[in-house]
């Protein structure tokens, strides 16, 4: 153990150790340091002091300002729910017609409703609702169900071919796997379909022999004019809107192999006024495009 001794070069006390001739030097802590350092630890304690800060056994200290964020975020959201619970009541308690004339409660649904729309239908009926191929397009075409506001929420609400009690039922038998028409019987049907589309060319007799088959055997649930009817959920054929494809081969397939598609029922998922928002919102995209 050496002595404490000066250090030629710094100018420093060395501490006294040293190791095979390297002395330590004692160099002490930069001012500067000490002055940030005490300097924080002073704002530490003044700030805890004047802000919510130090836990208690029944709660915390409050802070001598007083201030509360946890409060302010609370009153915000209490504002904010009671403003929706305005909103949230209409929906529920006033009739579509008055709803859909109101323009407070239309602003709300045309901001509120691409979101929910969004996170819940697009996926399958598509961002615009145009439809998917097996999912149909609810923006333009003709409902299957009707296309009053009531219809539109009750479909939302229970479903089709859901797991519902009150589900809507619907299916499109498969008229040639079960062995209901020929294959021939079939491509007839096809032509008559794309005639009263307006796509066809069959020969008079051809289509009187198609007329009585589709009388036959489609008309009791796509209607006798096979304009589709809401009874029964089975579409328009005559149209240009098709849920699994339009194309002879498509059509073709869903006569000979039937279709059943699922929507699934919202009731529990969503809201009563969030289903009845999806509906103005439904409805008004309907009426927005020509
Ligand atoms: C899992 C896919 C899927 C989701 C998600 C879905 N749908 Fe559907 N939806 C369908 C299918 C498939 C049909 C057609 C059923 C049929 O043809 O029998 C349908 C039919 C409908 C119909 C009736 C159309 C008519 O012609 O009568 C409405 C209205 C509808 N959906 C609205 C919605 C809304 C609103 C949402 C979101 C809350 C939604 N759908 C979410 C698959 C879905
Ligand atoms: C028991 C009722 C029922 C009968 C009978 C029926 N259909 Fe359908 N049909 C439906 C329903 C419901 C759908 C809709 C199914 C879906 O979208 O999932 C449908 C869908 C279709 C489609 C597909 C439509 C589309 O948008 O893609 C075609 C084509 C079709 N039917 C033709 C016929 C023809 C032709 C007959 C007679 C041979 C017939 N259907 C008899 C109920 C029926």
């Amino acid at each position: 153990m050496a002595l404490k001794e000066r250090d030629e070069f710094s100018g420093q006390m060395t501490t006294g150790h040293e190791w095979n001739g390297i002395k330590e030097l004692n160099t002490p802590v930069p001012r500067l340091l000490w002055f940030f350092l005490i300097s924080m630890v002073l704002f530490g304690l003044v700030w805890t002091l004047l802000m919510p800060s130090w836990p208690g056994v029944s709660g915390y200290f409050r802070g001598l300002l007083g201030s509360d964020q946890h409060e302010a975020v609370r009153q915000s959201m209490v504002e904010a729910e009671t403003e929706r619970s305005v909103w949230t009541a209409r929906l529920v308690d006033e009739d579509f017609d008055s709803l859909a004339g109101d323009d407070a409660i239309m602003t709300v649904v045309r901001q509120t409703g691409p979101m929910l729309f969004g996170d819940n239908c697009a996926g399958c009926h598509g961002v615009e609702a145009k439809g998917n191929l097996g999912y149909p397009n609810i923006a333009e075409a003709p409902m299957m169900w009707g296309d009053d506001a009531d219809t539109i929420a009750e479909t939302i609400r229970v479903g089709i071919n859901a797991v519902h009690p009150e589900t809507r039922y619907a299916q499109m038998l498969a008229f040639g796997r079960d062995q209901m028409l020929s294959g021939a019987d079939i491509n007839l049907l096809v032509d008559y379909l794309e005639d009263l589309g307006g796509r066809g060319t069959m020969s008079a007799d051809d289509r009187e022999i198609a007329a009585s088959l589709f009388a036959d055997n489609c008309a009791s649930c796509h209607g006798d004019d096979a304009m589709g009817m809401t009874d029964t959920g089975a579409p328009n054929l005559t149209d240009a809107f098709w849920t699994h494809g339009g194309d002879r081969s498509s059509i073709r397939r869903s006569i000979y192999n039937g279709r059943q598609v699922t929507m699934p029922s919202w009731e529990g998922r969503l809201s009563e006024a969030q289903i009845r928002l999806l509906t103005l919102y439904v409805m008004d995209m309907r009426t927005a495009t020509p």
